[in-house]
């Protein structure tokens, strides 16, 4: 037996992750898909289309995750499927979603559903968006009748996914739908979104009374929060500190911060900074989602203001594959107080090059803030498989298998990185074998 280098706690959740609109397909009824079918939207013209067809091959994708040793899957519903016109609920949708938890439960993966993940109803979008304090209300009443319906086969939520990133692409950035760029306007609907977290929270613990899994729990609720390092690219540059700082404090510092203790307060020079308490918000975590990508290097008055480090290796979509700073992230989510789940984690690697040794390299990290005393209990990789990459189109590779979009059947084949996650998933450790196999720098 090769010597151990990490043991993971007992329970340990292991898995991955995907978003309804990135892997179901056809979803016609919500913002992004309006979005994609204008010319230069999304890179090489993509659309999400039939995406993975996941809509009607979960079953046999989840017979795949079962067998890699895979114990929890990450998934959204998708609101606009649920809920088309406003107070009118499909059936057909919510008979689907019954059917695929019904799937994840025969082959033993708990859910951990995500109500909000990017996507909004046209009629939402159409009435002004996370702009609009109305979406909080309408928010309240998507995420009441889910813990209704769905709340006897789920008791892991994850309310909202990045309201940090949301925020800030389709507001500031101007890349994703509604495609704005107006720093305050991002502020505001960064807020929104980290209410509408607070508020769902409240509702899931009220409304979701029914223990899937019989552990004692009947919901247990975070959100998923964004964590990149922001560092100036040349340090001893003030404007380039200034900027990293100011970056790091509205991105990440006043999000942990917000959801630990309800106060929200998010500013950037020269737009209306947003200050409120929301009760709701406070002590509002059960768990917090962490994902982690990369680190970015600041520059000041750059036309990019974000940069990779030189010379560092880079994923197909350029940013830097830093396999440290999974734990230093993970510690530093802890600090709200939370257990820390990994809710995604992964890299855009098509030829599946670098992601084996920087899995292994990442997990290793991630135990040693477990052994230091972060608590981490669980995690998932994103993604089960490639999916529609947002702004991105289909060149974000993420996946534990390649999906070919050529063949309209969307053929699954496992990379080599979906084998590597299995053996660590079984052994629930890291061992000095596999850490040699793929080459990994076992010094932290
Ligand atoms: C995260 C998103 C997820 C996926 C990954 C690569 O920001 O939550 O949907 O796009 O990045």
């Amino acid at each position: 037996m090769s010597r151990i280098l990490t043991r993971f706690p007992q329970g340990f959740h292991w898995g991955a992750g995907t978003s309804a609109h990135q892997v179901e397909g056809g979803n016609r009824g919500n913002d992004w898909w309006r979005f994609e079918q204008q010319p230069g939207a999304i890179r090489g013209g993509a659309r999400s289309g039939d995406a993975c067809r996941h809509w009607e091959r979960f079953d046999q994708d989840f017979a795949r995750a079962r067998g890699y040793g895979h114990t929890m899957h990450r998934l959204s519903l998708e609101w606009s499927r649920i809920e088309p016109a406003r107070g009118r609920h499909d059936a057909a949708a919510i008979a689907h979603y019954h059917e695929v938890f019904a799937s994840l439960r025969r082959h033993g993966l708990t859910p951990l559903v995500t109500l909000h993940h990017f996507t909004n109803p046209l009629w939402i979008a159409d009435s002004g968006g996370w702009e609009a304090r109305a979406t909080l209300d309408r928010f309240d009443e998507f995420v009441r009748f889910c813990a209704r319906e769905f709340g006897g086969e789920v008791d892991w939520w994850c309310t909202v996914n990045e309201p940090e990133v949301g925020a800030f692409r389709a507001y500031s950035e101007g890349v994703w739908p509604p495609g704005r760029r107006d720093d305050g306007r991002a502020l505001g609907v960064m807020a929104n979104l980290l209410e509408a977290h607070g508020r769902a929270c409240r509702i899931l613990h009220d409304e979701d009374r029914a223990d899937a899994d019989g552990d004692g729990r009947a919901a247990v609720v975070g959100f998923a929060k964004h964590l990149p390092q922001f560092v100036p690219d040349r340090p001893w540059f003030i404007p380039d500190v200034l900027r990293a700082n100011l970056e790091d404090r509205v991105f990440n510092t006043a999000v942990l911060h917000a959801a630990a203790s309800g106060d929200i307060a998010l500013s950037i020079p020269g737009a209306a900074a947003v200050n409120r308490h929301v009760p709701e918000l406070e002590k509002s975590l059960d768990y917090i989602g962490l994902n982690y990508y990369t680190r970015w290097r600041v520059r000041m008055f750059a036309r990019i203001p974000h940069v990779a480090r030189r010379g560092a290796p880079l994923n197909d979509l350029g940013w830097e594959v830093w396999p440290a700073g999974l734990g230093e992230a993970a510690r530093r989510a802890a600090g709200t107080g939370a257990p820390v789940l990994v809710t995604e984690h992964g890299l855009a690697d098509a030829a599946d090059a670098l992601r084996p040794r920087a899995l292994v390299e990442s997990l290793l990290g991630l135990g040693r803030a477990i052994e230091a005393g972060t608590p981490v209990i669980g995690y998932l990789h994103w993604s089960l498989m490639d999916n529609f990459e947002w702004a991105e189109g289909y060149e974000g590779r993420f996946g534990l298998e390649h999906v070919d979009f050529d063949d309209p059947a969307r053929p699954r084949t496992p990379r080599r990185s979906a084998g590597i996650l299995t053996r660590i998933a079984r052994a629930n450790a890291i061992d000095e074998d596999l850490a040699r196999e793929v080459g990994a720098n076992t010094g932290g």
